[in-house]
């Protein structure tokens, strides 16, 4: 079975989410939580930004010890001295840095030829090298940038030490097949790509992360970068957590598994809401409230005879306890006669129906029918009988 790599960003990227700022504590909480969940690689940060952020990376980097962790630097030797600072007591020294290689990016903001980035590259790539054990090496904007070139950085960043090379879709911009098609044009293009690992990292600015780096895995992938709950820079990276089950859930489409622990993914979502405010909505695939809910009376009455007519994720596999039936008015009477049983009434049918009517009539009037008004309502018959 081909395992794919998973690499969290959620204290890197993640922390580019506007409004988060995790200090030291909460980020050595989260990274000893994404350990347990089982991540390859744990980015902490970005050491070179400030002082706080290398002494939080050196920190996790020397209390980690399952996954390993790395630091996100620019293409400069002050960036990878930092970077070096913080992680050369790791297990597995590690290092992230980058390079913007899209005609935008080179244009506008590094006023840079095509020459001078492949440079400036291999230079960085080659200095990370005198340092650190591990070098991956990332084309911002890959996904805005010609194939061609793109295709030539990575070659180049490959033959200058890089054993991972990650095509981040810096913008969101990117469709599925494209990147499938992206991603086999480098494997087919790339002659020393067997030397180094094809990483996906992809935002969400068109809603299409998790689609994206699917396709990636589909097209070569073999590392897959995003953050816990998709938290990030604008509209946030790809939610690993919809990755991972995913590839399990579709193991007969995807032929792929990742080391995670998918049983952690409930507890981790919690604990990196609660600790950077960004609220999980409702409805959000894999881990909203919702995700095992069912509300109307046809998916009650199915769920209830058999789980997988409406359920094609188990609550346990994600360390949720158990799927929730939620009253209201749509719902039906079997439903509503099974949660009398589990609130302790044991009514006749006559008295169940008159119950039923009357919750009926609530729930035309209410939002959100509580245990308390259920309780209420069948104790009132339940005395009347
Ligand atoms: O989205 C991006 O391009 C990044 C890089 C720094 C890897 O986060
Ligand atoms: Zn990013």
């Amino acid at each position: 079975m081909r395992k794919v790599e998973i690499f969290d960003t959620t204290l890197r990227d993640g922390e580019q989410t506007p409004g988060v700022n995790l200090n030291t504590l909460e980020k050595l909480e989260i990274a000893k939580q994404l350990e347990r969940l089982g991540v390859d690689v744990i980015e902490a940060g970005f050491p070179a930004a400030s002082k706080g952020d290398l002494e939080a990376v050196q920190l996790i980097a020397n209390t980690v010890k399952n996954s390993s962790v790395t630091g996100l630097a620019r293409s400069h030797e002050k960036d990878i001295d930092a970077a070096w600072e913080a992680l050369k007591q790791s297990a597995e020294p590690r290092i992230h840095v980058f390079l913007a290689t899209s005609p935008i990016h080179r244009q506008y903001k590094l006023k840079m030829s095509k020459d001078e980035v492949v440079e400036r590259a291999v230079a960085a790539v080659k200095y990370a090298k005198t340092k650190f054990a591990k070098v991956q090496f990332s084309a911002e904007d890959a996904c805005r940038t010609e194939p061609e070139f793109l295709a030539r950085v990575t070659e180049a960043a490959i033959d200058a030490g890089a054993t991972v090379i990650n095509i981040p879709d810096t913008v969101g911009y990117i469709t599925p097949k494209e990147i499938k098609e992206l991603f086999s044009y480098l494997r087919n293009n790339v002659s020393n790509i067997d030397k180094a690992i094809l990483s996906a990292h992809c935002h969400d600015d068109l809603g299409m992360a998790t689609a994206n780096s699917l396709a990636a895995i589909e097209g070569g992938a073999g590392q897959v970068e995003g953050t816990i709950n998709g938290i990030g820079e604008r509209a946030g990276n790809v939610a690993l957590e919809e990755v991972a089950v995913a590839l399990h859930i579709r193991n007969d489409f995807y032929g792929a598994t990742t080391n995670m622990k998918l049983a952690e993914i409930k507890r981790t979502s919690s604990l990196v809401s609660k600790l950077t405010g960004m609220t999980v909505p409702a409805n959000k695939a894999v881990i909203g409230d919702n995700a095992f809910a069912h509300e109307s009376g046809i998916h009650q009455d199915g769920v209830l005879k058999e789980k997988t007519t409406y359920e094609i994720i188990t609550p346990e596999l994600i360390g949720v306890k158990s799927n929730k039936l939620v009253l209201g008015k749509l719902s039906g009477r079997h439903a509503f006669k099974n949660k009398a049983i589990e609130l302790g009434f044991d009514l006749t049918e006559e008295k169940l129906n008159e119950a039923f009517k009357a919750f009926k009539d609530l729930a035309d009037k209410k939002k959100e029918i509580m245990d308390e008004d259920l309780f209420s309502i069948l104790a009132d018959k339940q005395t009347e009988a």
